[in-house]
């Protein structure tokens, strides 16, 4: 549920920075310098808002539910891992 609010919160994030890029550079390109800095400033927090959730995203909870989703398939790479390991040691008995 996490990384869904995660992902949700970082398109609203993307499609707020699509808009204010435009608008600066629109009101740059009409003259109105007071008004592309305001504009810049709220797409700067825009970024910030971003690159914390890419953060918290990064920070485990991507693995967690990626884990959580699929629990089956972290035991099985831990039985692999064991039987890996046990055939590891029956080659090299069998070369003896
Ligand atoms: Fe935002």
């Amino acid at each position: 549920m996490d990384a869904c609010l995660i992902a949700a919160g970082q398109r609203a994030e993307h499609y707020e920075m699509a808009a204010y890029g435009t608008l600066v550079a629109w009101a740059q390109a009409m003259g109105h310098t007071e008004a592309a800095k305001l504009l810049q400033q709220t797409l700067d927090e825009e970024k910030a808002a971003d690159k914390k959730l890419s953060g918290l995203a990064e920070s485990g909870i991507h693995r967690s539910a990626a884990d959580a989703a699929h629990p089956e398939e972290e035991e099985e790479e831990e039985s692999e891992a064991a039987a890996t390991g046990a055939r590891k040691s029956t080659a090299k008995g069998g070369r003896r």
